[in-house]
């Protein structure tokens, strides 16, 4: 009786809170965008408006009720939920209706809206979070769920963001893929019904598809008109976008971990915090969405968003598992003949009683192979200073192959089935992370490198299986939480080593682009987006992967994957990302070894405008027969742009390109780098920056396949 009273005078005096207020209109905006939540007469919340931001303020209260924000089960919605709570006592419904909100300035400079939602019946409340960044047109969206009863409830859907449309066409970009073939565009109306994209991956979750998507509203959008909502999931784990279109033609775009096998029970008292779910508004198309992301990305979330990049060169294909001290030491000397700055050892390098001679075994025995490294990594680290480059490692920490010490000494800390024959990708297993003792095992990897060998400048993280065989020997009877606290437990680990090593440069990888997203670049200075180093393929992942990261993130790296490209045409394509080599100079030309040598020398002089200016992306591989992207220094004062023939067809017409994001009162002289043969015969003009971007550049031609330019403007 009692508890009824007390939950009937907190509803009423919800409802009280929400009539003194008269209603409140509620904006969580940014420069160019507008979020509006109402309170009904029920008082439930309503978002009202999502869009451009209107001008004047006094229009807000024509603007429409609009759609119940953050949608539970149980009532009377007839489609995607946000949020299903089984309470305690087995009844799944829950109404929320609103509390209170307040507006803070997040430590960031984010304006912080939280709206507090209450259930009237049971003590379970809700808040939505909203941080705008007004100069990106960026907000994050996260939700947390609070469980008021005095008994555990189960979550079986918290999403992170649930937002709503309502225009006449609604266009789908998806990026889907797999190993070596990744983030290929493709385009979808979505019409009545709904359109989900997920992964069940686990650890590696984008591995077919990385947690990102674009709509483009009303019509398909283009490089530079449209309106388009671009969004993602920080999570580096099980992810679910549902896109839901109703009978009026509405859109619902539901957001957050994969509900799939992760229902999550809160005891008495507990909270659950949702991943953010990031998105922007752009209404000029998707190059402008893009660069939101990416001005966003350097300055607020990237690790070292705004520092230096280091080039490298990568042993992997140069030796793959088969090298020496002594190899290695040579490969050092080509770091140094092409001017890159950190030398990297890839896998191979660890495992005594099953030695990691081929990706079968050793992994997780995590100590330096004698016979192949008899002075051990110090060794190495000693070698590269003397000869000026700094030295990196490969490490897969959270991975152990079944032939290894790891495994036979700590199979509980194998995510395996306990009762069933176990089943590999790529020969091996994963390590559960939602077990503190391995959280420990993983950190200590790092950890012991660090302490022995403190010149250890730069780690390439790998992640070469999904979470398989799912069961956790340390979970029992809460299976359903593994996915979940997998992530967390890897968040716990690289909260360590962030805070007890802050500026080790860390690349993420996981086999290629199996795992991508805003969270974990917290802790990650780059990702390695694929396997695939072809640079005719390279102009696509990297254009893919360009729609919401940053390009100063995307390792690009020059291989001997060429389909006849030669090491000009590699060269320019690395240079438009994080740039690295994994090639021997042995296998080269001496006059290719200088040539990258040099273009390694350019690519540090345009360094700051191509990672830290702004990306304009000109003309798409996915259009046709060549491909065109440029890059522009805050201050307008410089650009760099890159241009290749793909495949152009005999007598194929092709027409200027108009260049973008230059200031048109200025002067610009072209100057062409990476000069290897042709040259364009502009080269040494000058231009205003006006006619540069009315009438354009004669940057392509039809003259033969793969060739390609790099101009600099000043
Ligand atoms: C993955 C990575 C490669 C390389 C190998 C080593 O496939 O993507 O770059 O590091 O592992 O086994």
């Amino acid at each position: 009786m009692k508890k009824i009273a007390l939950l009937l005078v907190a509803a009423l005096l919800c409802s009280l809170g929400a009539a003194a207020q008269d209603k409140p209109i509620i904006k969580v905006e940014t420069q160019g965008v507008q979020l509006v939540f109402k309170v009904g007469d029920n008082g439930r919340l309503y978002q009202s408006y999502l869009g451009k931001r209107l001008t004047h303020e006094a229009d807000l209260k024509h603007l429409p009720k609009g759609t119940e924000a953050y949608i539970t089960h149980g009532m009377e919605d007839y489609f995607e939920s946000a949020l299903e709570v089984e309470h305690s006592d087995h009844n799944s419904s829950t109404e929320l209706k609103y509390v209170s909100h307040e507006v803070t300035t997040q430590a960031d400079g984010a304006t912080l809206t939280t709206i507090t939602l209450a259930d009237d019946v049971y003590p379970t409340s809700v808040k939505l979070r909203f941080a705008a960044y007004a100069d990106q047109d960026i907000i994050v969206e996260s939700t947390e769920i609070t469980n008021g009863e005095k008994k555990p409830v189960v979550l079986r859907q918290y999403a992170s963001s649930m937002l709503h449309m309502r225009r006449s066409h609604y266009y789908l970009t998806e990026y889907s893929g797999d190993w070596a073939n990744e983030v290929n565009m493709s385009q979808t109306e979505l019409n009545f019904g709904k359109k989900v994209l997920d992964s069940k991956l686990g650890s590696r979750a984008s591995m077919f598809m990385p947690s990102f998507f674009q709509v483009a509203l009303d019509a398909p959008a283009t490089e530079t008109t449209g309106d388009v909502l671009v969004g993602t999931l920080a999570w580096t784990g099980n992810y679910r976008f549902c896109l839901e279109v109703d009978q009026h033609n509405a859109l619902r775009v539901v957001s957050g971990i994969n509900p799939y096998f992760s229902a999550y029970t809160l005891k008495a008292g507990e909270k659950f915090t949702t991943p953010d779910f990031i998105f922007t508004l752009s209404d000029a198309g998707r190059g402008k969405a893009a660069r939101n992301f990416h001005t966003w990305a350097r300055n607020y979330r990237l690790k070292d968003g705004n520092g230096n990049r280091m080039t490298l060169l990568n042993n992997w294909e140069a030796t793959y598992f088969d090298f020496n001290e002594e190899k290695l030491v040579n490969l050092m000397d080509d770091a140094v003949k092409l001017g890159v700055d950190l030398f990297l050892l890839d896998d191979g390098w660890f495992g005594n009683k099953y030695p990691r001679s081929s990706d079968h075994q050793g992994l997780g025995d995590w100590q330096e192979t004698e016979g192949k490294l008899p002075h051990k990594v110090g060794y190495l680290c000693q070698k590269a200073k003397e000869k000026g480059v700094k030295f990196g490692i490969w490490i897969e920490p959270e991975m152990v192959n079944p032939k290894s010490e790891l495994y036979e000494n700590h199979k509980d800390w194998v995510i395996h089935l306990p009762n069933r024959k176990e089943y590999y990708f790529r020969n091996q297993l994963v390590l559960d992370l939602s077990n503190p003792k391995v959280q420990d095992h993983v950190f200590g990897v790092v950890d012991r490198l660090l302490t022995d060998y403190p010149e250890i400048a730069f780690f390439k993280w790998d992640c070469n299986s999904p979470i398989t065989n799912i069961y956790s020997p340390y979970l029992k009877e809460q299976q359903t939480h593994l996915y979940v606290d997998y992530v967390r437990g890897l968040y716990k680990v690289l909260d360590r080593i962030k805070a007890k090593y802050p500026n080790v440069p860390m690349m993420l990888c996981s086999g290629g682009s199996g795992r991508i997203d805003y969270e974990a670049l917290r802790y990650f200075t780059e990702f390695w987006p694929s396997d695939n180093t072809d640079p005719v393929e390279r102009l696509y992942i990297q254009w893919g992967y360009s729609n919401v990261y940053p390009v100063k993130a995307q390792c690009a790296h020059v291989t001997t994957w060429n389909r006849g490209a030669d090491i000009k045409f590699r060269m320019d394509v690395a240079s438009m990302g994080k740039m690295g080599l994994d090639i021997k100079c042995t296998d080269m030309k001496p006059e290719e070894v200088e040539f990258c040598h040099d273009a390694v020398m350019n690519y540090n002089r345009m360094k700051p405008v191509i990672l830290d200016g702004d990306q304009y992306r000109l003309v798409s591989p996915y259009e046709g027969n060549h491909a065109s992207t440029m890059f522009v220094s805050p201050d307008k004062a410089k650009a760099v742009v890159f241009a290749f023939d793909v495949n152009p067809r005999y007598a194929e017409r092709t027409y200027p390109v108009k260049l973008q994001g230059l200031d048109p009162n200025r002067e610009y002289r072209v100057k062409e780098t990476n000069l290897r043969g042709d040259k364009y015969w502009f080269n040494g003009r000058t231009y205003s920056g006006d006619y540069l971007m009315t009438v354009g550049l004669e940057l392509f031609s039809n003259r033969r396949g793969l060739t390609s330019h790099v101009i600099e403007l000043e």
